[in-house]
């Protein structure tokens, strides 16, 4: 198997208080053989939460700077100040939905936000630069077929789309200027510390509460899940064996239609909570679609599999009950998160439908 092409000291980490961010940082101070430092560069809007890392980083290893990447001058501040010899980049506005109704943030966070980084690594070329993408820049599937690393890009969502301008940046920046840079482009992922906007985290907390589950359209549209250690291996795996200028697609091999997984989770917090599956199953909803709503997205991740010997480790149903367990687990965390933007902007946004 591949050895390491890198070993970095210094890694400056964006947007690691979200979801993968905080996993992969996680990661990082579970793995032994990593004794360098970490610097989290996060804005923490909404979707930052710097709980997601308590009790989980070793202090005299890990510094927190709050910073936003649309500032070029922080961002250029925090890679000088760290002696950074590696970024890897997950800040973005991840929300379909959001971008839906408020593309602006999209364009600035995840293009010039990635851009900002881009030019800071161009004044500084030892610098390995890892981007961190969606398999959603790939379009939308019909009822076969996968998405592979040379499949045209054809993004349908401002979401979509703006990660996919940032993709490309990072493709020119290692042709023009030479750069080293690698890129991932993962599936849907799933797991604990997951901000309750999302499918999964939305439905879990909603059977909590016996608020309706809402279903998009005909529930018929598939998803490739991945649970977040998974994509955080896989992750840390590309930034130390990766060949640069390459790409890796990162997926679970588990495509399940929304209804498939809105009636797993039923299943698991029925079992885990000791009630009856039918006081959850009356809660589903099926609501209006979502505009422009991607069909099919199905990864074949079997490049990352042979170069790096990567596989996915956790299967949906073992990934569905730790984290069903960790939300109950963790009243504490939900009262947090939702006493914040959560409910306000999704009451706001999808009342009544
Ligand atoms: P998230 O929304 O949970 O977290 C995003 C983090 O970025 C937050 O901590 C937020 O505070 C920070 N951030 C946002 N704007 C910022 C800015 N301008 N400056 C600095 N920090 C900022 O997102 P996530 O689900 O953890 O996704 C992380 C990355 O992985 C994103 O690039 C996303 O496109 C990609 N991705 C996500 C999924 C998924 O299923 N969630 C799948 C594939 C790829
Ligand atoms: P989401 O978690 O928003 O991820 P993405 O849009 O990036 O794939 O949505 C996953 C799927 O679930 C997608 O097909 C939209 C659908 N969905 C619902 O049916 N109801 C909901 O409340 C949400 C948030 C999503």
């Amino acid at each position: 198997m591949s050895t390491d092409l890198r070993t970095p000291k210094s890694i400056l980490v964006t947007g690691g208080a979200g979801f993968i961010g905080s996993a992969f940082i996680r990661l990082l101070f579970r793995d032994k053989s990593f004794t360098g430092r970490v610097t989290n560069l996060d804005a923490l809007t909404y979707a930052g939460n710097l709980e997601n890392l308590a009790g989980h980083v070793d202090e005299s290893r890990y510094t927190f700077v709050k910073a936003d990447l649309r500032d070029m001058k922080a961002v250029e501040a925090a890679v000088e100040a760290h002696a950074i010899d590696c970024i890897v980049h997950f800040a973005a506005e991840s929300h379909v939905d959001r971008s839906i109704h408020g593309p602006r943030d999209f364009i600035e966070t995840n293009v010039l936000g990635t851009f900002n980084l881009l030019e800071a690594v161009r004044a500084r070329p030892a610098i390995h630069f890892h981007h961190v993408s969606t398999d959603e820049v790939y379009g939308s599937l019909g009822d076969t077929g996968l998405f592979t690393e040379s499949t045209p890009y054809d993004p349908r969502s401002p979401y979509s789309s703006s990660k996919a301008a940032s993709d490309h940046l990072v493709s020119a920046y290692h042709h023009t200027y030479g750069l080293s840079t690698t890129l991932s482009n993962c599936s849907n992922n799933y797991g604990p510390h997951h901000f309750p906007e999302k499918l999964i985290p939305l439905m879990i907390l909603n059977c909590f509460e016996g608020k309706p589950l809402p279903i998009y359209g005909d529930g018929g549209n598939v998803r490739d899940w991945l649970y977040v250690d998974d994509h955080a291996e896989a992750v840390w795996l590309v930034v130390r064996r990766g060949r640069s200028g390459q790409s890796y697609n990162v997926g679970g091999k588990c495509e399940k239609k929304n209804v498939e997984v809105v009636h797993a989770l039923i299943d698991t917090v029925a079992r885990l909570t000791q009630r009856p599956r039918a006081d959850f199953e009356k809660l589903i909803t099926y609501v209006k679609d979502r505009p422009g709503h991607d069909r099919r997205y199905a990864i074949d991740c079997s490049k990352i599999e042979r170069e790096l010997g990567w596989a996915p480790r956790h299967d949906f149903t073992r990934g569905l009950a730790d984290t069903v367990r960790w939300y109950l687990d963790n009243p504490k965390w939900i009262a947090n998160v939702k006493s914040g933007a959560y409910r306000t902007w999704l009451d706001q946004n999808y009342a009544g439908r």
